[in-house]
Protein backbone atom coordinates (compact mmCIF):
# COMPACT_ATOMS: atom_id res chain seq x y z
CA UNK A 1 0.00 0.00 0.00
CA UNK A 2 1.33 3.65 -1.05
CA UNK A 3 1.87 5.81 2.04
CA UNK A 4 0.18 8.97 1.77
CA UNK A 5 2.56 11.91 3.15
CA UNK A 6 1.24 13.27 6.73
CA UNK A 7 1.77 16.38 6.79
CA UNK A 8 1.18 17.88 11.05
CA UNK A 9 -2.42 19.10 10.86
CA UNK A 10 -3.16 22.70 12.47
CA UNK A 11 -6.89 21.84 13.19
CA UNK A 12 -8.28 20.31 10.00
CA UNK A 13 -7.87 16.89 10.67
CA UNK A 14 -9.67 16.63 14.42
CA UNK A 15 -12.46 14.90 14.76
CA UNK A 16 -14.96 17.51 15.48
CA UNK A 17 -17.33 18.63 13.36
CA UNK A 18 -16.87 20.93 10.44
CA UNK A 19 -20.18 22.86 11.20
CA UNK A 20 -21.30 22.68 14.55
CA UNK A 21 -24.58 24.02 13.60
CA UNK A 22 -25.78 20.91 11.45
CA UNK A 23 -23.95 18.98 13.94
CA UNK A 24 -26.10 20.32 17.02
CA UNK A 25 -29.38 19.86 15.07
CA UNK A 26 -28.41 16.24 13.89
CA UNK A 27 -27.81 15.73 17.89
CA UNK A 28 -31.31 17.12 18.74
CA UNK A 29 -32.90 14.56 16.64
CA UNK A 30 -30.86 11.95 18.06
CA UNK A 31 -32.04 12.85 21.14
CA UNK A 32 -35.15 13.07 20.48
CA UNK A 33 -35.47 9.63 18.57
CA UNK A 34 -34.00 8.12 22.05
CA UNK A 35 -36.68 10.08 24.06
CA UNK A 36 -39.91 9.02 21.64
CA UNK A 37 -38.89 5.25 22.00
CA UNK A 38 -38.52 5.43 25.93
CA UNK A 39 -41.79 7.27 26.27
CA UNK A 40 -43.59 4.91 23.67
CA UNK A 41 -41.76 1.74 25.08
CA UNK A 42 -45.37 -0.04 25.75
CA UNK A 43 -46.28 -0.11 22.18
CA UNK A 44 -43.18 -2.00 21.26
CA UNK A 45 -42.88 -5.67 21.46
CA UNK A 46 -40.44 -6.18 24.56
CA UNK A 47 -37.92 -8.72 22.12
CA UNK A 48 -38.44 -9.76 18.50
CA UNK A 49 -36.12 -12.02 16.45
CA UNK A 50 -33.77 -10.78 14.63
CA UNK A 51 -34.56 -11.35 10.70
CA UNK A 52 -31.62 -12.75 8.99
CA UNK A 53 -31.01 -9.46 6.53
CA UNK A 54 -30.65 -7.32 10.07
CA UNK A 55 -28.48 -9.19 11.05
CA UNK A 56 -26.36 -9.54 7.85
CA UNK A 57 -26.71 -6.19 7.06
CA UNK A 58 -24.59 -4.23 9.38
CA UNK A 59 -21.39 -6.88 7.85
CA UNK A 60 -19.13 -4.82 5.70
CA UNK A 61 -15.21 -3.99 5.21
CA UNK A 62 -13.65 -2.12 7.74
CA UNK A 63 -14.59 1.33 6.46
CA UNK A 64 -11.80 3.34 5.18
CA UNK A 65 -14.27 6.22 4.01
CA UNK A 66 -16.54 8.72 6.20
CA UNK A 67 -20.05 8.19 6.44
CA UNK A 68 -22.33 10.33 7.66
CA UNK A 69 -23.00 11.08 11.36
CA UNK A 70 -27.47 10.95 9.75
CA UNK A 71 -26.78 7.85 7.91
CA UNK A 72 -25.13 5.66 10.48
CA UNK A 73 -28.12 7.04 13.01
CA UNK A 74 -30.93 5.75 10.55
CA UNK A 75 -28.85 2.15 10.42
CA UNK A 76 -29.12 2.29 14.20
CA UNK A 77 -32.34 3.31 14.23
CA UNK A 78 -33.91 0.87 11.74
CA UNK A 79 -31.64 -2.27 12.58
CA UNK A 80 -30.03 -2.17 16.36
CA UNK A 81 -32.26 -0.12 18.31
CA UNK A 82 -35.86 -2.37 17.77
CA UNK A 83 -33.28 -5.51 18.29
CA UNK A 84 -32.11 -5.28 21.78
CA UNK A 85 -32.83 -8.03 24.37
CA UNK A 86 -35.72 -5.08 25.48
CA UNK A 87 -34.80 -4.75 29.28
CA UNK A 88 -36.17 -1.16 29.11
CA UNK A 89 -39.32 -2.50 28.02
CA UNK A 90 -42.10 -3.60 31.48
CA UNK A 91 -42.18 -6.97 29.91
CA UNK A 92 -38.87 -7.51 30.52
CA UNK A 93 -38.88 -10.16 33.42
CA UNK A 94 -35.91 -12.41 32.22
CA UNK A 95 -32.63 -12.87 34.15
CA UNK A 96 -31.66 -9.86 36.02
CA UNK A 97 -31.83 -6.68 34.46
CA UNK A 98 -32.59 -3.33 35.21
CA UNK A 99 -34.59 -1.24 33.28
CA UNK A 100 -32.63 2.05 33.47
CA UNK A 101 -33.95 5.72 33.07
CA UNK A 102 -33.97 8.95 30.84
CA UNK A 103 -32.09 10.83 33.64
CA UNK A 104 -29.37 7.98 33.69
CA UNK A 105 -29.37 8.18 30.07
CA UNK A 106 -28.35 12.16 29.97
CA UNK A 107 -25.80 11.87 32.52
CA UNK A 108 -24.54 9.22 30.65
CA UNK A 109 -23.99 11.56 27.57
CA UNK A 110 -22.44 14.28 30.15
CA UNK A 111 -19.66 11.42 31.33
CA UNK A 112 -18.90 10.66 27.63
CA UNK A 113 -18.63 14.46 26.49
CA UNK A 114 -16.59 15.07 29.15
CA UNK A 115 -14.78 12.07 28.39
CA UNK A 116 -12.97 12.00 31.94
CA UNK A 117 -10.40 8.74 32.91
CA UNK A 118 -11.46 7.85 36.36
CA UNK A 119 -8.03 5.79 37.09
CA UNK A 120 -7.10 9.10 39.21
CA UNK A 121 -5.29 12.62 39.61
CA UNK A 122 -7.03 15.29 40.82
CA UNK A 123 -10.39 16.25 39.56
CA UNK A 124 -14.14 16.67 40.16
CA UNK A 125 -15.55 13.59 38.71
CA UNK A 126 -13.33 11.55 41.27
CA UNK A 127 -14.89 13.86 44.13
CA UNK A 128 -18.58 12.77 42.94
CA UNK A 129 -17.21 9.10 42.42
CA UNK A 130 -16.05 9.55 46.65
CA UNK A 131 -19.85 10.80 47.30
CA UNK A 132 -20.78 7.48 46.26
CA UNK A 133 -18.17 6.27 48.19
CA UNK A 134 -19.89 8.17 51.25
CA UNK A 135 -23.13 7.68 50.55
CA UNK A 136 -23.01 3.76 50.62
CA UNK A 137 -20.59 4.16 53.93
CA UNK A 138 -23.68 5.67 55.18
CA UNK A 139 -26.62 3.01 53.18
CA UNK A 140 -24.27 -0.25 55.02
CA UNK A 141 -23.34 1.56 58.29
CA UNK A 142 -20.09 1.05 57.40
CA UNK A 143 -17.37 3.37 58.66
CA UNK A 144 -15.77 6.51 57.62
CA UNK A 145 -12.64 4.55 56.98
CA UNK A 146 -14.42 2.61 54.67
CA UNK A 147 -13.46 2.50 50.68
CA UNK A 148 -15.25 1.64 47.46
CA UNK A 149 -15.01 1.33 44.12
CA UNK A 150 -17.41 1.40 40.52
CA UNK A 151 -16.70 -1.55 38.17
CA UNK A 152 -18.28 -3.22 35.49
CA UNK A 153 -20.94 -5.27 37.86
CA UNK A 154 -21.17 -7.93 40.57
CA UNK A 155 -19.08 -10.33 39.15
CA UNK A 156 -15.67 -8.03 39.12
CA UNK A 157 -17.19 -6.49 42.15
CA UNK A 158 -17.27 -10.63 44.07
CA UNK A 159 -13.78 -11.06 42.87
CA UNK A 160 -11.97 -8.37 44.18
CA UNK A 161 -13.79 -8.86 47.42
CA UNK A 162 -12.16 -12.26 47.02
CA UNK A 163 -9.15 -11.00 46.33
CA UNK A 164 -8.92 -8.92 49.24
CA UNK A 165 -10.11 -11.42 51.34
CA UNK A 166 -7.04 -13.78 50.32
CA UNK A 167 -4.32 -11.29 50.34
CA UNK A 168 -5.98 -10.18 53.94
CA UNK A 169 -5.73 -14.17 55.15
CA UNK A 170 -1.99 -14.69 53.58
CA UNK A 171 -0.50 -11.34 53.62
CA UNK A 172 0.37 -9.18 50.75
CA UNK A 173 2.90 -11.22 49.68
CA UNK A 174 1.25 -13.68 48.11
CA UNK A 175 0.94 -11.07 45.50
CA UNK A 176 4.76 -11.23 44.78
CA UNK A 177 4.82 -15.21 45.10
CA UNK A 178 1.66 -16.83 44.09
CA UNK A 179 -0.83 -18.74 45.95
CA UNK A 180 1.64 -22.05 45.24
CA UNK A 181 3.98 -20.75 47.80
CA UNK A 182 2.09 -20.45 50.79
CA UNK A 183 1.98 -24.07 52.88
CA UNK A 184 -2.21 -23.03 53.47
CA UNK A 185 -4.90 -24.44 51.54
CA UNK A 186 -7.47 -21.41 51.69
CA UNK A 187 -11.32 -23.02 51.56
CA UNK A 188 -14.31 -20.70 50.84
CA UNK A 189 -18.25 -21.15 51.79
CA UNK A 190 -21.08 -19.98 49.91
CA UNK A 191 -24.53 -21.09 49.64
CA UNK A 192 -25.65 -23.74 46.60
CA UNK A 193 -27.64 -20.79 45.14
CA UNK A 194 -24.57 -18.47 44.69
CA UNK A 195 -24.19 -17.07 41.72
CA UNK A 196 -21.56 -18.91 39.37
CA UNK A 197 -19.05 -16.31 39.77
CA UNK A 198 -18.13 -16.69 43.11
CA UNK A 199 -16.84 -19.66 41.51
CA UNK A 200 -15.46 -17.52 39.05
CA UNK A 201 -13.26 -15.59 41.19
CA UNK A 202 -11.95 -18.65 42.95
CA UNK A 203 -10.77 -19.86 39.90
CA UNK A 204 -9.49 -16.42 38.38
CA UNK A 205 -7.72 -15.75 41.56
CA UNK A 206 -5.39 -18.70 41.60
CA UNK A 207 -7.43 -20.47 44.50
CA UNK A 208 -9.63 -22.94 42.64
CA UNK A 209 -13.20 -23.82 42.39
CA UNK A 210 -12.70 -27.04 43.97
CA UNK A 211 -11.91 -24.83 47.50
CA UNK A 212 -15.45 -23.09 47.26
CA UNK A 213 -17.74 -25.29 49.68
CA UNK A 214 -21.42 -25.00 48.37
CA UNK A 215 -23.26 -25.17 51.34
CA UNK A 216 -26.87 -27.13 51.32
CA UNK A 217 -29.71 -24.62 51.57
CA UNK A 218 -32.68 -24.69 53.57
CA UNK A 219 -36.54 -25.21 52.16
CA UNK A 220 -36.34 -21.38 52.28
CA UNK A 221 -33.06 -21.92 49.83
CA UNK A 222 -31.28 -19.89 52.55
CA UNK A 223 -27.85 -21.24 53.54
CA UNK A 224 -27.93 -24.13 56.34
CA UNK A 225 -25.86 -22.39 59.12
CA UNK A 226 -25.13 -25.89 60.35
CA UNK A 227 -23.93 -27.57 57.64
CA UNK A 228 -21.74 -24.55 57.18
CA UNK A 229 -20.37 -24.52 60.34
CA UNK A 230 -20.08 -28.62 60.10
CA UNK A 231 -18.28 -28.41 56.76
CA UNK A 232 -15.71 -25.31 58.79
CA UNK A 233 -14.82 -27.89 61.43
CA UNK A 234 -14.27 -30.52 59.24
CA UNK A 235 -11.90 -28.57 56.87
CA UNK A 236 -10.10 -27.59 59.69
CA UNK A 237 -9.63 -31.15 60.95
CA UNK A 238 -8.20 -31.98 57.70
CA UNK A 239 -5.64 -29.11 57.58
CA UNK A 240 -7.04 -26.62 55.70
CA UNK A 241 -7.24 -23.33 55.97
CA UNK A 242 -11.18 -21.60 55.75
CA UNK A 243 -10.94 -18.18 54.46
CA UNK A 244 -14.21 -16.97 53.43
CA UNK A 245 -17.83 -17.03 54.15
CA UNK A 246 -19.92 -15.42 51.12
CA UNK A 247 -23.52 -14.65 52.21
CA UNK A 248 -26.00 -13.76 49.08
CA UNK A 249 -28.63 -11.35 49.71
CA UNK A 250 -31.02 -11.95 47.09
CA UNK A 251 -29.84 -15.03 45.02
CA UNK A 252 -30.11 -15.07 41.32
CA UNK A 253 -32.21 -18.02 41.46
CA UNK A 254 -35.59 -17.20 43.63
CA UNK A 255 -34.01 -14.11 45.50
CA UNK A 256 -33.58 -16.00 48.86
CA UNK A 257 -31.76 -13.87 51.38
CA UNK A 258 -28.89 -15.91 53.22
CA UNK A 259 -29.03 -15.62 57.19
CA UNK A 260 -26.50 -12.94 57.32
CA UNK A 261 -26.16 -12.10 61.05
CA UNK A 262 -25.57 -15.85 61.75
CA UNK A 263 -23.09 -15.98 58.97
CA UNK A 264 -21.52 -12.50 60.16
CA UNK A 265 -21.63 -14.33 63.71
CA UNK A 266 -19.39 -17.38 62.39
CA UNK A 267 -17.60 -15.59 60.11
CA UNK A 268 -16.23 -13.29 63.52
CA UNK A 269 -16.18 -16.77 65.90
CA UNK A 270 -13.77 -18.46 63.34
CA UNK A 271 -12.16 -15.41 61.59
CA UNK A 272 -13.56 -16.10 58.60
CA UNK A 273 -13.49 -12.80 56.20
CA UNK A 274 -17.22 -12.09 55.58
CA UNK A 275 -18.59 -11.08 52.00
CA UNK A 276 -21.93 -10.38 51.07
CA UNK A 277 -23.20 -10.70 47.25
CA UNK A 278 -25.91 -8.30 47.29
CA UNK A 279 -25.92 -8.09 43.14
CA UNK A 280 -29.43 -6.52 43.71
CA UNK A 281 -30.62 -7.40 47.02
CA UNK A 282 -28.03 -5.30 48.82
CA UNK A 283 -30.02 -1.45 47.30
CA UNK A 284 -32.89 -3.21 49.26
CA UNK A 285 -31.60 -1.04 52.11
CA UNK A 286 -33.44 1.89 50.38
CA UNK A 287 -36.87 0.19 50.92
CA UNK A 288 -38.19 0.32 54.58
CA UNK A 289 -39.76 -2.76 54.49
CA UNK A 290 -36.81 -4.96 52.92
CA UNK A 291 -34.08 -3.26 55.14
CA UNK A 292 -34.85 -5.42 58.07
CA UNK A 293 -34.47 -8.36 56.04
CA UNK A 294 -30.60 -7.46 55.50
CA UNK A 295 -29.88 -7.34 58.97
CA UNK A 296 -26.40 -8.27 59.48
CA UNK A 297 -25.29 -6.71 55.97
CA UNK A 298 -23.59 -4.01 58.22
CA UNK A 299 -21.06 -6.54 59.68
CA UNK A 300 -19.85 -7.73 56.10
CA UNK A 301 -15.86 -7.04 55.72
CA UNK A 302 -16.98 -6.30 51.80
CA UNK A 303 -20.64 -6.16 50.18
CA UNK A 304 -20.59 -6.26 46.06
CA UNK A 305 -23.86 -4.84 44.01
CA UNK A 306 -24.77 -3.32 41.17
CA UNK A 307 -26.80 -0.07 40.92
CA UNK A 308 -27.97 -1.07 37.55
CA UNK A 309 -30.46 -3.46 38.76
CA UNK A 310 -32.51 -2.25 41.33
CA UNK A 311 -30.75 1.37 41.09
CA UNK A 312 -32.17 1.54 37.62
CA UNK A 313 -28.86 3.32 36.56
CA UNK A 314 -28.14 2.72 33.24
CA UNK A 315 -25.58 -0.19 32.02
CA UNK A 316 -23.15 -0.83 33.72
CA UNK A 317 -22.40 -0.03 37.24
CA UNK A 318 -21.11 -2.43 39.72
CA UNK A 319 -19.57 -1.30 43.04
CA UNK A 320 -17.89 -2.78 46.08
CA UNK A 321 -17.60 -1.59 49.10
CA UNK A 322 -15.01 -3.01 51.59
CA UNK A 323 -14.61 -1.99 55.29
CA UNK A 324 -11.06 -2.29 55.73
CA UNK A 325 -9.69 0.29 53.10
CA UNK A 326 -5.75 -0.56 54.15
CA UNK A 327 -6.89 -4.13 53.24
CA UNK A 328 -8.17 -3.18 49.85
CA UNK A 329 -5.35 -1.08 48.46
CA UNK A 330 -2.93 -3.12 50.00
CA UNK A 331 -4.43 -6.08 47.57
CA UNK A 332 -4.04 -4.21 44.44
CA UNK A 333 -1.80 -0.60 44.66
CA UNK A 334 0.65 -1.39 42.22
CA UNK A 335 3.56 1.49 42.17
CA UNK A 336 5.03 2.92 38.80
CA UNK A 337 7.28 5.77 37.87
CA UNK A 338 4.42 6.86 35.39
CA UNK A 339 1.60 7.42 38.26
CA UNK A 340 4.22 8.93 40.85
CA UNK A 341 1.87 11.22 43.17
CA UNK A 342 2.37 14.24 44.18
CA UNK A 343 0.48 16.68 46.67
CA UNK A 344 -0.29 19.60 44.50
CA UNK A 345 -1.36 19.65 40.37
CA UNK A 346 -3.25 17.20 38.93
CA UNK A 347 -1.43 13.76 40.60
CA UNK A 348 -2.63 15.12 43.84
CA UNK A 349 -5.21 13.28 45.37
CA UNK A 350 -3.42 10.00 46.23
CA UNK A 351 -4.93 7.10 46.69
CA UNK A 352 -6.29 7.08 43.42
CA UNK A 353 -9.17 4.49 42.52
CA UNK A 354 -6.99 2.37 40.83
CA UNK A 355 -5.26 1.46 43.83
CA UNK A 356 -8.36 -0.25 44.49
CA UNK A 357 -9.19 -2.29 41.64
CA UNK A 358 -7.55 -3.88 38.41
CA UNK A 359 -8.80 -1.11 36.23
CA UNK A 360 -6.13 2.10 35.30
CA UNK A 361 -8.60 3.17 32.80
CA UNK A 362 -11.83 3.86 34.16
CA UNK A 363 -15.22 5.50 33.09
CA UNK A 364 -17.78 8.18 34.77
CA UNK A 365 -19.54 5.38 35.89
CA UNK A 366 -20.23 7.37 38.83
CA UNK A 367 -22.43 10.74 36.85
CA UNK A 368 -24.84 8.36 36.34
CA UNK A 369 -25.31 7.28 39.69
CA UNK A 370 -24.96 10.58 41.17
CA UNK A 371 -27.50 11.93 38.76
CA UNK A 372 -29.94 9.02 39.74
CA UNK A 373 -29.74 9.47 43.25
CA UNK A 374 -29.80 13.00 42.95
CA UNK A 375 -32.51 13.09 40.90
CA UNK A 376 -35.10 10.50 42.11
CA UNK A 377 -33.75 10.60 46.14
CA UNK A 378 -33.45 7.27 48.17
CA UNK A 379 -37.29 7.22 48.97
CA UNK A 380 -38.30 6.99 45.89
CA UNK A 381 -36.06 4.45 44.86
CA UNK A 382 -36.63 2.37 47.73
CA UNK A 383 -40.37 2.85 46.72
CA UNK A 384 -39.43 1.66 42.96
CA UNK A 385 -37.65 -1.67 44.73
CA UNK A 386 -40.62 -2.29 47.05
CA UNK A 387 -42.63 -1.92 44.47
CA UNK A 388 -40.92 -4.67 42.38
CA UNK A 389 -41.86 -7.22 45.83
CA UNK A 390 -45.14 -6.24 45.61
CA UNK A 391 -45.57 -7.22 41.89
CA UNK A 392 -44.13 -10.52 42.63
CA UNK A 393 -46.73 -11.03 45.36
CA UNK A 394 -49.58 -10.21 43.16
CA UNK A 395 -47.68 -12.30 40.10
CA UNK A 396 -47.63 -15.42 42.89
CA UNK A 397 -50.47 -14.93 44.04
CA UNK A 398 -52.04 -15.24 40.44
CA UNK A 399 -50.16 -18.40 40.02
CA UNK A 400 -51.58 -19.87 43.34
CA UNK A 401 -55.08 -19.01 42.26
CA UNK A 402 -54.97 -20.37 38.73
CA UNK A 403 -55.31 -24.14 38.73
CA UNK A 404 -53.41 -24.18 35.38
CA UNK A 405 -50.11 -23.03 37.00
CA UNK A 406 -47.72 -24.47 39.59
CA UNK A 407 -45.33 -22.12 42.08
CA UNK A 408 -42.39 -23.72 42.50
CA UNK A 409 -40.06 -21.77 45.01
CA UNK A 410 -40.95 -19.49 47.89
CA UNK A 411 -41.26 -15.30 46.71
CA UNK A 412 -38.96 -13.99 49.49
CA UNK A 413 -38.15 -10.15 47.64
CA UNK A 414 -38.90 -9.96 43.24
CA UNK A 415 -38.48 -13.49 42.12
CA UNK A 416 -40.63 -15.56 40.66
CA UNK A 417 -40.31 -19.64 39.53
CA UNK A 418 -43.50 -21.13 38.68
CA UNK A 419 -44.93 -23.79 35.39
CA UNK A 420 -47.57 -24.80 33.88
CA UNK A 421 -48.99 -28.35 34.83
CA UNK A 422 -48.78 -31.11 31.96
CA UNK A 423 -47.10 -33.63 31.21
CA UNK A 424 -43.52 -33.25 29.55
CA UNK A 425 -43.63 -30.27 31.99
CA UNK A 426 -39.58 -29.40 30.84
CA UNK A 427 -40.32 -29.98 27.30
CA UNK A 428 -43.65 -27.83 27.30
CA UNK A 429 -42.58 -24.88 29.83
CA UNK A 430 -39.16 -24.46 28.23
CA UNK A 431 -41.34 -23.73 24.95
CA UNK A 432 -43.68 -21.79 26.44
CA UNK A 433 -40.53 -19.33 27.70
CA UNK A 434 -39.32 -19.27 24.02
CA UNK A 435 -42.57 -18.18 22.44
CA UNK A 436 -43.60 -15.59 25.26
CA UNK A 437 -40.30 -14.00 24.00
CA UNK A 438 -40.99 -14.59 20.73
CA UNK A 439 -44.68 -13.30 20.93
CA UNK A 440 -42.76 -10.06 22.29
CA UNK A 441 -45.87 -10.14 25.31
CA UNK A 442 -43.85 -11.15 28.03
CA UNK A 443 -39.85 -12.14 28.15
CA UNK A 444 -38.74 -14.17 31.31
CA UNK A 445 -36.25 -16.62 31.21
CA UNK A 446 -35.62 -20.09 33.16
CA UNK A 447 -33.89 -21.78 35.41
CA UNK A 448 -34.14 -25.51 37.54
CA UNK A 449 -35.29 -25.48 40.24
CA UNK A 450 -35.26 -29.04 42.53
CA UNK A 451 -34.71 -30.67 38.78
CA UNK A 452 -37.56 -28.86 37.24
CA UNK A 453 -37.39 -26.60 34.40
CA UNK A 454 -39.11 -23.03 36.06
CA UNK A 455 -40.62 -20.37 34.46
CA UNK A 456 -38.62 -17.12 36.32
CA UNK A 457 -39.87 -13.97 36.75
CA UNK A 458 -37.59 -11.05 37.92
CA UNK A 459 -39.13 -7.91 37.98
CA UNK A 460 -36.26 -5.77 38.69
CA UNK A 461 -37.60 -2.49 35.84
CA UNK A 462 -39.47 0.49 37.41
CA UNK A 463 -42.03 0.48 34.43
CA UNK A 464 -43.57 -3.62 35.37
CA UNK A 465 -47.08 -3.28 36.77
CA UNK A 466 -49.73 -5.82 37.32
CA UNK A 467 -50.93 -5.18 33.58
CA UNK A 468 -47.93 -6.59 32.55
CA UNK A 469 -48.38 -9.61 35.27
CA UNK A 470 -51.72 -10.24 33.95
CA UNK A 471 -50.30 -10.34 30.05
CA UNK A 472 -47.76 -12.99 31.30
CA UNK A 473 -50.44 -15.57 33.24
CA UNK A 474 -52.58 -15.08 30.14
CA UNK A 475 -50.06 -15.76 27.47
CA UNK A 476 -48.43 -18.64 29.67
CA UNK A 477 -51.60 -20.49 29.85
CA UNK A 478 -52.79 -19.89 26.23
CA UNK A 479 -49.05 -20.88 24.66
CA UNK A 480 -49.27 -24.21 27.36
CA UNK A 481 -53.04 -24.76 26.50
CA UNK A 482 -51.72 -24.87 22.72
CA UNK A 483 -48.74 -26.92 23.28
CA UNK A 484 -50.85 -29.95 25.39
C1 LIG B 1 -26.73 -12.82 43.12
C2 LIG B 1 -25.96 -12.38 41.91
N1 LIG B 1 -24.63 -12.29 41.98
C3 LIG B 1 -23.88 -11.88 40.93
C4 LIG B 1 -24.47 -11.53 39.74
C5 LIG B 1 -23.61 -11.07 38.59
O1 LIG B 1 -23.78 -9.69 38.45
P1 LIG B 1 -23.32 -8.93 37.10
O2 LIG B 1 -24.17 -9.51 36.01
O3 LIG B 1 -23.59 -7.50 37.37
O4 LIG B 1 -21.87 -9.23 36.91
C6 LIG B 1 -25.86 -11.60 39.62
C7 LIG B 1 -26.52 -11.28 38.34
O5 LIG B 1 -27.70 -11.37 38.19
C8 LIG B 1 -26.63 -12.02 40.73
O6 LIG B 1 -27.97 -12.10 40.68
Amino acid sequence: MAHEEIIPSTSNDSLDPVDWQDFRVQSHRMLDDMLNHLEHLREQPVWQPIPQEVRTSLQQPLPQKPTALATVHATFMQNVLPYAVGNAHPGFMGWVHGGGTPVGMLAEMLAAGLNANLGGRDQMPIEVEKQIVQWMRELFSFPDTASGLFVTGTSMANLIGVLVARTATLGSSVRQQGVAASAQRLVAYASAGAHSCIAQAMDISGLGTEALRLIPMNDQYQMDVTALERTIAADRGAGLTPFLIVGTAGTVEVGAIDPLTALADIAERERLWFHVDGAFGALGMLAPDIAPRLAGIEHADSIAFDFHKWGQVPYDAGFILVRDSTLHRSAFESPAAYLRRETRGMAAGSPWPCDFGPDLSRGFRALKTWFTIMVYGTKKMGRVISGTCAIAQYLKNRIETTPELELLAPVALNIVCFRYRCENADRVNADIVVALQESGIAAPSTTTIKGHLAIRAAIVNHRTNTTDIDALIDATIAFGAART
